[in-house]
Protein backbone atom coordinates (compact mmCIF):
# COMPACT_ATOMS: atom_id res chain seq x y z
CA UNK A 1 0.00 0.00 0.00
CA UNK A 2 1.34 3.88 -0.74
CA UNK A 3 4.74 2.22 -2.44
CA UNK A 4 7.32 4.85 -3.47
CA UNK A 5 9.45 4.39 -5.82
CA UNK A 6 12.63 5.74 -6.36
CA UNK A 7 14.17 6.93 -9.78
CA UNK A 8 18.22 7.42 -9.20
CA UNK A 9 20.54 8.40 -12.01
CA UNK A 10 23.78 6.87 -10.51
CA UNK A 11 26.28 8.64 -13.79
CA UNK A 12 24.64 9.72 -17.40
CA UNK A 13 26.64 6.88 -18.55
CA UNK A 14 24.11 4.03 -16.61
CA UNK A 15 21.08 3.85 -18.25
CA UNK A 16 18.16 3.12 -17.70
CA UNK A 17 18.18 4.51 -14.59
CA UNK A 18 18.07 2.35 -11.01
CA UNK A 19 14.61 2.04 -9.36
CA UNK A 20 14.16 1.02 -6.17
CA UNK A 21 11.46 0.45 -3.90
CA UNK A 22 11.79 2.33 -0.72
CA UNK A 23 9.65 0.13 1.57
CA UNK A 24 12.30 -2.59 1.12
CA UNK A 25 15.59 -0.94 1.74
CA UNK A 26 16.94 2.14 3.75
CA UNK A 27 16.94 5.36 1.77
CA UNK A 28 20.04 7.25 0.95
CA UNK A 29 19.62 10.60 0.62
CA UNK A 30 23.03 11.75 0.61
CA UNK A 31 26.35 10.20 1.85
CA UNK A 32 25.79 11.02 5.36
CA UNK A 33 22.21 10.55 5.69
CA UNK A 34 19.85 7.89 5.94
CA UNK A 35 16.39 7.37 6.22
CA UNK A 36 15.84 4.35 9.14
CA UNK A 37 11.61 3.16 9.77
CA UNK A 38 11.50 4.02 13.30
CA UNK A 39 7.67 2.86 14.26
CA UNK A 40 4.11 2.38 12.64
CA UNK A 41 2.62 5.64 12.62
CA UNK A 42 -0.84 4.40 14.47
CA UNK A 43 1.73 3.31 17.35
CA UNK A 44 1.62 7.07 17.92
CA UNK A 45 -1.64 8.82 18.62
CA UNK A 46 -2.13 12.27 18.49
CA UNK A 47 -0.79 13.91 21.94
CA UNK A 48 1.61 10.68 22.86
CA UNK A 49 5.41 9.90 22.59
CA UNK A 50 7.20 6.90 22.19
CA UNK A 51 11.28 5.58 22.99
CA UNK A 52 12.30 3.74 19.79
CA UNK A 53 15.59 2.58 18.53
CA UNK A 54 16.82 3.89 15.70
CA UNK A 55 20.50 2.75 13.94
CA UNK A 56 21.68 2.54 17.49
CA UNK A 57 20.35 5.70 18.95
CA UNK A 58 17.50 5.97 21.71
CA UNK A 59 15.05 8.41 20.24
CA UNK A 60 11.96 9.97 21.02
CA UNK A 61 8.85 9.93 18.28
CA UNK A 62 5.95 12.73 19.39
CA UNK A 63 2.52 13.01 17.30
CA UNK A 64 1.38 16.76 17.59
CA UNK A 65 -1.82 17.33 16.04
CA UNK A 66 -0.58 14.71 13.64
CA UNK A 67 2.34 15.66 12.76
CA UNK A 68 5.47 13.64 13.86
CA UNK A 69 8.92 14.87 15.33
CA UNK A 70 11.96 12.92 16.59
CA UNK A 71 14.36 14.29 19.49
CA UNK A 72 17.45 12.62 21.55
CA UNK A 73 15.41 10.81 24.12
CA UNK A 74 17.81 11.30 26.98
CA UNK A 75 17.73 14.57 28.62
CA UNK A 76 20.98 17.01 28.04
CA UNK A 77 20.25 17.93 31.63
CA UNK A 78 21.20 14.26 33.29
CA UNK A 79 20.10 11.80 31.03
CA UNK A 80 16.63 11.85 32.20
CA UNK A 81 13.96 9.60 29.80
CA UNK A 82 12.19 12.36 27.95
CA UNK A 83 9.94 9.62 26.32
CA UNK A 84 8.66 8.88 30.33
CA UNK A 85 7.99 12.50 30.72
CA UNK A 86 4.60 14.42 29.90
CA UNK A 87 3.73 15.55 26.29
CA UNK A 88 1.60 18.78 26.25
CA UNK A 89 1.38 20.15 22.70
CA UNK A 90 4.64 20.56 21.15
CA UNK A 91 6.35 20.65 24.76
CA UNK A 92 7.70 17.56 26.51
CA UNK A 93 8.64 17.90 30.10
CA UNK A 94 11.30 16.09 31.81
CA UNK A 95 10.32 13.53 34.40
CA UNK A 96 13.67 14.03 36.35
CA UNK A 97 13.85 17.71 37.01
CA UNK A 98 11.02 19.08 34.87
CA UNK A 99 13.31 20.78 31.67
CA UNK A 100 11.21 21.35 28.78
CA UNK A 101 12.02 21.26 25.05
CA UNK A 102 10.30 22.30 22.40
CA UNK A 103 9.83 18.56 20.43
CA UNK A 104 9.26 20.61 16.73
CA UNK A 105 12.89 21.93 17.28
CA UNK A 106 14.50 20.47 20.27
CA UNK A 107 15.26 23.77 22.11
CA UNK A 108 15.31 24.16 25.11
CA UNK A 109 12.41 25.97 27.22
CA UNK A 110 12.67 25.91 30.80
CA UNK A 111 15.94 24.17 32.31
CA UNK A 112 15.93 21.67 35.74
CA UNK A 113 14.20 22.87 38.71
CA UNK A 114 12.75 25.94 37.04
CA UNK A 115 16.10 27.72 35.85
CA UNK A 116 16.42 29.46 32.66
CA UNK A 117 16.85 27.49 29.05
CA UNK A 118 19.95 28.72 29.06
CA UNK A 119 20.98 26.61 31.78
CA UNK A 120 20.72 23.10 29.15
CA UNK A 121 21.68 22.12 25.67
CA UNK A 122 18.66 21.61 23.25
CA UNK A 123 17.88 18.61 22.65
CA UNK A 124 18.56 16.92 19.24
CA UNK A 125 16.53 16.89 16.59
CA UNK A 126 15.73 14.40 13.36
CA UNK A 127 14.01 15.02 10.22
CA UNK A 128 10.60 12.95 10.31
CA UNK A 129 9.07 11.88 6.67
CA UNK A 130 6.23 9.45 6.91
CA UNK A 131 6.11 7.05 3.65
CA UNK A 132 2.70 4.88 3.80
CA UNK A 133 2.49 3.87 7.72
CA UNK A 134 6.11 3.93 8.39
CA UNK A 135 7.33 7.09 10.26
CA UNK A 136 10.56 7.42 8.67
CA UNK A 137 13.86 9.21 10.75
CA UNK A 138 16.68 10.80 8.84
CA UNK A 139 19.71 9.66 10.47
CA UNK A 140 23.42 11.47 9.89
S1 LIG B 1 17.50 15.08 33.78
FE1 LIG B 1 16.00 16.20 32.71
S2 LIG B 1 15.73 17.97 33.90
FE2 LIG B 1 17.28 16.86 34.93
Amino acid sequence: MGRQVVHIHLLPLFEPALAIETSKISLYRSPQMTLHRACDKYEVPVGSMKQVSVAGQDLLVANVDGSFYALHSWCTHEEGNLSEGVLRKNVVTCPKHGAQFDVTTGKALLGPDGESADSIQPEKSYKVLIQGNDVMVEIV
